[in-house]
């Protein structure tokens, strides 16, 4: 075995090592390696000199172009703060219709209620709106107070038995308490109450004992609630007949309901946001009940 021997099939030299008959080719590295290891070691060079590199003492190596991430950042999150600026001061000039009637603003409306939604009224009516036992869903229910838009910007400005000089006013009697009706009474009415909203609770009473209700319901209740019982604006006092309680609407709930009277209190918002803030708000607001009204309905709120 000599060194430079050739190999007949391959026609490369070998090495001069051979084990068990078999011998190492000397093979060149092929040419694509070193390409790709030059080109690698000249990019290398390149990037380095021209974006900052190496570390040294005092700092870093800065770069022949530049760069600079830290700027570009400040850069993105000053062009923002200036849109976000802008975006605010539309929403707080434009009348509500405008607002809803532009994708971008409300764009705008979606991300900012959220958080102020979350921040301010989840405690109460709940993340998704939807109420808790004590406060109303918001979002599915028909609103006591009207549902157009500036209607509900002005509920949620003054609020009700809130602070504001015009704090919306709204108290349920402590017909019990008070000694207006007798415990067998308002039992008579709690059943009534309850019939009118399901009527498979009928069953659960004599025809008698509902007639004796719708009686009593005459006499001490239309004036707030209305004839029909679906509630009167003006006086806040809701719909008895849609299926939607604040306070429950368990036989027994509302036996407590008009034994202790209610009075419920909602924040006058006025004093706490701005009036931008409200806006966004009441579209908030606004475009959930939209969304839930596509939605299947969930009676939610105060179900005990
Ligand atoms: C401290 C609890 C509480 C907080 C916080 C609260 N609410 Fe209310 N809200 C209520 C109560 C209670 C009612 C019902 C009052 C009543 O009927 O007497 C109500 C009623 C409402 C109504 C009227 C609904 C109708 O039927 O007309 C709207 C609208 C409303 N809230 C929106 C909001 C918004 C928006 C926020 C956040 C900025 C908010 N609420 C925060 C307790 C609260
Ligand atoms: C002075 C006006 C007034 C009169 C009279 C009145 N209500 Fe009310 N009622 C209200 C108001 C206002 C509310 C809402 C209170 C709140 O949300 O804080 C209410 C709430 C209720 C609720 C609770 C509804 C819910 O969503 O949980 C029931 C039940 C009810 N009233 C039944 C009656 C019955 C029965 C009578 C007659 C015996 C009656 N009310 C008389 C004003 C009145």
């Amino acid at each position: 075995m000599s060194v430079g021997e050739r190999d007949p099939h391959t026609g490369h030299q070998t090495t001069g090592h051979e084990w068990n008959g078999i011998k190492e080719l000397n093979t060149p590295v092929p040419k694509p390696v070193w390409f790709f290891l030059f080109t690698l070691g000249l990019f290398g060079i390149v990037w380095t000199t021209l974006m900052p590199s190496w570390p040294s003492a005092t700092g870093y190596f800065k770069g022949l172009l530049g760069v600079d991430q830290r700027q570009a950042v400040r850069q993105s999150i000053e062009e923002a703060a200036a849109q976000r600026a802008a975006w605010m001061s539309r929403i707080g000039e434009e009348s509500l219709s405008q607002i809803q009637a532009d994708n971008n603003l409300m764009r705008v409306v979606r991300e900012d209620g959220r958080t102020l939604f979350g921040d301010n009224c989840a405690a109460c009516h709940g993340m998704n709106g939807r109420g808790n036992k004590g406060y109303p869903n918001i979002v599915q229910a028909p609103m006591m107070w009207g549902d157009d838009p500036e209607t509900v910007l002005h509920t949620i400005s003054v609020g009700i038995n809130g602070t504001d000089p015009e704090t919306r006013t709204s108290q349920m009697l402590a017909f019990g308490r008070d000694g207006m009706l007798t415990p067998e009474q308002i039992s008579l009415l709690a059943g009534f109450v309850k019939s009118l909203s399901d009527p498979a609770a009928i069953a659960g009473e004599s025809e008698d004992d509902i007639a004796k209700g719708k009686e009593l319901f005459a006499a001490n209740c239309v004036a707030c609630h209305g004839e029909d019982a679906k509630g009167l604006a003006e006086t806040g006092a809701p719909n008895l007949t849609d299926g939607y309680w604040t306070y429950g609407g368990s036989r027994s709930d509302i036996y407590r309901t008009i034994f202790n009277g209610r009075q419920g209190h909602m924040p006058s918002w006025s004093a706490r946001l701005t009036p931008a803030q409200i806006k966004i708000l009441t579209l908030y607001l606004l475009d959930l009940r939209k969304q839930a009204a596509g939605a299947p309905e969930v009676v939610a709120g105060g179900q005990s």
